[in-house]
């Protein structure tokens, strides 16, 4: 393995699955034997990924360590390096660094129930913390999911939906912008949703990840529904170079996203410039 944290590993992909349109997720195991069973990660930790000739990006990393020898990233194409990644076949090499970044404080959530708030891409943090959660079961009260997407089409890990639903109390509430013929879910914004379903905070951690305007209104109604901000819980997106606190590219304040975070809870957040 190597020590030098501005050299990746080498990953092969090994599957790719097409989520939406313009999402995939990789999965890659790394050519180093040995690396693929010690790779150790947390849930909410991200990864610098590359692809050589090209350039390097930021994804979280969407797996769970409770399932290893293996890492996934989803990708939302949206300029060069994510298109590369996009193009990509399987069989083909990617670099790999890290794992970088802090992580869900899933020991501080035992025992509370979990209210999972996702919107787009913004799942794929949220399935790592969420599968990890399903696979330590017992140690977490009831499970509910809130999901949506532009359009059923835009919702991503659609082939888990059925696992997360028959989890033991466990729920999914999916909802989209604009249904289709076949959609049988809520029709709404993901924040409208939210207050209609009005789960309680009695006890309750609220984890949420979408774009910046789903979280601005999903935070303001936790508050609306009585949540405390230390009982929610975000991950940041700022664009990163170095991933590990050297290159001042993601700064916020005096806070760097790529160590000091990128989950944050809302408590910490009010602390902030409000830069994001
Ligand atoms: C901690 C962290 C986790 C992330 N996790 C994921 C993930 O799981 N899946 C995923 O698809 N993306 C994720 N991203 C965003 C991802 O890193 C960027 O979309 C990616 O770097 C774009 O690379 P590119 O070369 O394709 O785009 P570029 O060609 O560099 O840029 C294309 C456009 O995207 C904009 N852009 C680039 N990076 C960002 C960014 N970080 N935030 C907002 N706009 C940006 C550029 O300004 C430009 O308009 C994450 C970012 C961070 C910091
Ligand atoms: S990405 Fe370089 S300091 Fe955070």
């Amino acid at each position: 393995m190597n020590t030098n944290p501005y050299l990746p590993e080498l990953a092969t992909v090994e599957e790719i699955v097409e989520e939406t349109p313009d999402t995939k997720t990789f999965r890659a195991v790394f050519s180093d034997t040995a690396l693929r069973q010690d790779f150790s990660y947390e849930p909410g930790q991200f990864q610098e990924v590359s692809v050589f000739g090209v350039g390097e990006s930021t994804f979280c990393l969407t797996s769970t360590p409770t399932r290893p020898g293996m890492v996934e990233f989803a990708v939302k194409k949206v300029g060069q390096v994510t298109t590369a990644l996009h193009e990509m076949s399987l069989g083909e090499t990617v670099g790999i660094r890290g794992p970088f970044g802090n992580w869900f404080p899933y020991e501080r959530f035992k025992d509370h129930r979990l209210l999972f708030i996702g919107g787009g891409i913004g799942m794929a943090p949220l399935r790592s913390l969420l599968n990890f959660c399903l696979d330590n079961r017992s140690d977490y009260a009831e499970i509910d999911i809130i999901y949506g997407g532009r359009s059923p089409d835009d919702l991503c890990f659609r082939s888990e939906f059925d696992a997360w639903r028959s989890a033991p109390d466990t729920n999914l509430y999916l909802t989209v912008d604009k249904g289709d013929d076949n959609w049988k879910g809520n029709v709404g914004f993901v924040p409208a949703y939210l207050v209609d379903l009005a789960p309680t905070p009695e006890n309750t951690i609220a984890i949420t990840c979408g774009p910046p305007v789903m979280i601005k209104f999903v935070l303001q109604n936790l508050e609306k529904l009585g949540f405390a901000a230390e009982q929610i819980y975000t991950t940041l997106e700022m664009k990163m170079k170095c991933g590990i606190g050297k290159c001042g590219r993601c700064n916020i304040g005096e806070k760097f996203v790529c160590i000091d975070g990128p989950v944050f809870s809302y408590a910490e957040l009010q602390q902030l410039p409000p830069e994001f």
